[in-house]
């Protein structure tokens, strides 16, 4: 695989912890120059450091009014062009379906969903400028499935798939792919949560076997690697062939098979 010429940059969501810390070092692995953007600015720092000159940090909450339209121009000041953007950053909280709250509505559809379509409206707008550009939309095995304890994350993915089509129609004349990548369970501070609050809505004490049960249902019989998926984000932003758009690839090990 050849490195990129150096004068490509990425802007990539979520990127102070779990899936989104891999993808943004290896994109710096590919010769990209990277804006990482996240709530937790001690995160970013952990991923790849301000010193570093072929990186930016963009610290803040991407749900406040305005925030990814500055992510997008952050880019754009220092390097003048975008050629990736990855929709990583995303929240979920257990609740069982009759107890739902307002709250967890709002907070799951306001990062996941609101602010992964002004992304990328931003930089699709200057990568339609620029004739091209690449997006990818971290989705989930859940926007297909019944999930009455995890409903606002599961319909707040079936939306990021909406997006991605839509999207991607919409960028296509321009040069610009949109793709969708779906996750299976991988050990990051996410999972651990949620899984953890599900064995207690379920009744569960035993909670590691619990989590083994629910591994053994991943047809490949093993839990994801963090640095698996985020290469698979990779190939889609920067490897896989050009007639490639509005696809919705499944990296769950056999979990979700639509
Ligand atoms: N972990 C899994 O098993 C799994 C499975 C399927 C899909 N996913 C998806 O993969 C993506 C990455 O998940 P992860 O497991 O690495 O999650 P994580 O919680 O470990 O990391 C998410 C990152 O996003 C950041 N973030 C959250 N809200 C933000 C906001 N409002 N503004 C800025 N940054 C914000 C967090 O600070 C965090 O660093 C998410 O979209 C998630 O829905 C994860």
């Amino acid at each position: 695989m050849a490195n990129i010429p150096e004068e490509r940059t990425a802007l990539v969501t979520g990127a102070g912890g779990g899936m989104g810390r891999d993808i943004a070092r290896q994109l710096l692995a590919r010769g990209l120059r990277v804006g990482l953007a996240d709530l937790n600015p001690a995160g970013l720092e952990e991923t790849a450091p301000a010193a570093d000159p072929r990186v930016i940090h963009i610290a803040g909450d991407l749900t406040r009014d305005g925030a990814p339209e500055a992510a997008v121009s952050a880019v754009l000041d220092r390097w003048g062009r975008i050629d990736v953007l990855v929709n990583n950053a995303g929240y979920g909280v257990i609740e069982p379906f009759l107890d739902m709250t307002r709250q967890a509505f709002e907070r799951t559809f306001a990062i996941n969903v609101t602010a992964l379509a002004m992304l990328t409206t931003a930089a699709g707008r200057a990568m339609k400028d620029a004739g091209g550009g690449r997006i990818v939309n971290v989705t989930s095995p859940a926007s297909r499935m019944a999930l009455p304890n995890y409903a606002a994350y599961a319909a707040s993915k079936a939306a990021v798939d909406s997006i991605t089509r839509a999207a991607a129609v919409a960028l296509a004349p321009h040069g610009v792919l949109v793709n969708a990548l779906a996750p299976g369970m991988m050990d990051t501070e996410m999972q651990r949560t949620t899984e953890a609050v599900l064995a207690k809505i379920e009744g569960r004490t035993d909670v590691e076997a619990f989590l083994a049960e629910r591994t053994r249902r991943i047809p490949l019989g093993r839990r994801a690697g963090v640095d698996e998926v985020a290469a698979s984000v990779v190939w889609l932003a920067l490897d896989a062939p050009a007639y490639m758009t509005a696809e919705r690839l499944n990296m769950s090990g056999g979990l979700d098979k639509d």
